[in-house]
Order: C-alpha cells, then structure tokens, then sequence
C-alpha cells in the first residue's frame, strides 16, 4: 500500500485533500494535524513515518499568520523552516516522496513581469523568509522524489481567508475599502489539493524541484472583493485603497505574480482561471 502522510490536515489545502481522498483508493492516507504529529519535533516525525510505513509526504503544515509572524518568530521559524529540515532529513532517510508547499511571498514584489522558479528570492517579511528558510533546507538536505510547490493568496471553504472574510464584513457593512495595489493570483486550495494528488505519481526527479501553482489571471485585491460580491450579488460597494492607507505589522509585496509555465508543462495539467474558481468555491460556501 501506499502510505500517504497529510500534515497540517486541518489546514485549508489540508481539508481539501481530505475531501478529495475518497477518489484516491490507491493510497491509505494518514491525516495529522499539530495534536497527532508536531512536524517540531523530529523524533515524533520518525516514528511516525517509520511505523505506519510512510511512502510520501504531503506538508500542508504552516505558520500563516503573516502579520503575527513579525513578533511570533520563534514558533514561525519552528513551524516553516526547522520542521521543514524535520520532515526533509526523515524522508532522506526512509526513501520517502516529499511534496512540500511554499509561498509567493519568498519574492520582494518588485517585478513586473510573473515570477519564475529561479527568479532571485528576496522575502519582505518574517513569514516569507522562514519559508524561504524551509525550501532551501530542503534543497541542501535533497530527499529523492521531492518538489516544492509555490502558491499563493489562498482560500477555500474551510478555515479563515480573504474570501470569508470579505461576505462576513459585508453582513454588516455597506462599504468596503480594499487593497488595489497589491497584485497577484488567487489560489482555490480544492485545485492545488486535486493536482497534487494528480500529479504524485510522476514526481520522480531527482535533486529538489520547485514549481509554482495558482489559479490563472491576475488581480488585486480589490479586483478579487469587487467579484466576490458580484459573484454572490451581495449589496456592498467596494472602494480601492493604497497600501499605504492600511498599514500591517507585515510588509507585503506588491505584485506576486507567479509564472506556472513549469508546472503546466511538467505535468501536462491545465489550471482553471481565477473567476471560475471562485464561483466554484462560492457554491459550495
Ligand atoms: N494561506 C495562504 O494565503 C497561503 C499563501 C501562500 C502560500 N501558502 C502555503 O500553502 C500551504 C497551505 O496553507 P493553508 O492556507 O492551507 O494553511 P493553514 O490553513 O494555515 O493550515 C496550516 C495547518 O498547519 C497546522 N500546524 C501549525 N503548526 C503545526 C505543527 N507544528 N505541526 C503540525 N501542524 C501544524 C495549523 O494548525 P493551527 O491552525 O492549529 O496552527 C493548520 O491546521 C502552506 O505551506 C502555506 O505556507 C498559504
């Protein structure tokens, strides 16, 4: 059998793959959030990949809070780089597959043109360097069969996030201001969750790949709340903001773009626009 290990499984890309897993019969999948295995703590991740007989792991695991992080540095380090050197050293160990996941933020936010996987990396806040920290780890301590995908601004039915968010302010709000210099591309975690599970069975390279996964397009924030309440035909007018006129503990980039070519071609997959999955995902809400 297979033997699938799901970290972080209470997280948003964490439920979806459980949501999906009933498809996959192929694998026996073992979901663990912080309670069952504290990615922290090494041994605990050896012993638990080592007696369920572990093939791969998917690491869903994070810190995400990325305005805390500035403050919380200690536990974000812990959760996004040193369990990452946990889970990559076990994996090298026991020959296990490991599909890690990482963040846009790793960039500065100053192209202008979509990021590619071997652009310079440069992160602007706490969050995006211990993830930085996580991949390259990873990358020195190389398990076979391993990649890690970039993602970004992330939403799903489960757990908190931008598009819960916005329909929650708008019950009690009739105006809205939101971010519209900030530029990058919604995630629906249901459609990163099904291409790693897609995509698994031909993972086969050898040094650490790292690839980027959105859904298509491009927007704003602004762009991205303005069709929420489309989408949902919700009475609440949106009103475009600047950076400058919101501040957060976190400094954010401004456009974080990332270019999916690799992915795309690798896997021969195809990635559904942003707006599509919206309104998949506001289906279901
Ligand atoms: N959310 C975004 O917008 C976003 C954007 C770019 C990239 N990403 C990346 O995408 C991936 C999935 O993100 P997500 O949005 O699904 O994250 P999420 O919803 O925040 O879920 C992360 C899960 O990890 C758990 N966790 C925290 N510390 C742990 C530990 N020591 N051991 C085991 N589990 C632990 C969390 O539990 P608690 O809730 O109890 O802490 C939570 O259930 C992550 O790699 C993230 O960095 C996310």
């Amino acid at each position: 059998m297979n033997n699938i290990l799901v970290t972080g499984a209470s997280g948003q890309l964490g439920s979806e793959i459980q949501h999906l897993s009933k498809d996959y019969s192929q694998y026996e999948f073992f979901f663990t959030d912080v309670a069952e295995l504290d990615i922290t703590n090494l041994e605990k991740v050896r012993e638990f990949c080592s007696t369920n007989q572990i093939k791969t792991i998917i690491n869903c695991a994070a810190y995400t809070a990325v305005d805390k992080a500035e403050e919380q540095t200690g536990i974000c380090d812990a959760v996004n780089h040193i369990a990452t050197i946990n889970l990559s050293t076990v994996a090298k160990e026991l020959n296990i597959k490991f599909i890690h996941t990482s963040t846009d933020y790793v960039f500065n936010g100053k192209n202008h043109v979509p990021f590619k996987e071997n652009d310079l990396t440069d992160p602007i806040n706490v969050y995006g360097k211990t993830k930085l920290l996580g991949e390259q780890a990873m990358i020195d301590i190389n398990p076979k069969h391993s990649i890690i995908i970039r993602t970004s601004w992330v939403y799903s039915t489960y757990g908190n996030n931008f598009v819960k968010t916005m329909l929650k302010l708008a019950e009690t709000r009739e105006l809205l201001t939101i971010i519209a210099d900030q530029v990058g591309s919604p995630t629906y975690a249901y459609d990163l969750a099904k291409t790693i599970l897609e995509i698994l069975p031909k993972v086969n390279n050898d040094q650490v790949e790292v690839y980027h996964y959105s859904n298509e397009g491009i927007c704003s924030w602004y762009d991205f709340a303005f069709e929420i309440f489309h989408q949902t035909n919700t009475n609440c007018k949106v009103l475009p903001i600047e950076t400058k006129d919101y501040p957060t503990a976190a400094e954010r980039p401004s456009y974080s773009v990332m270019n999916k070519s690799k992915i795309k071609n690798t896997f021969d997959i195809e990635i559904p626009h942003w707006k599509t999955s919206l309104s998949n995902c506001l289906k279901k809400l």
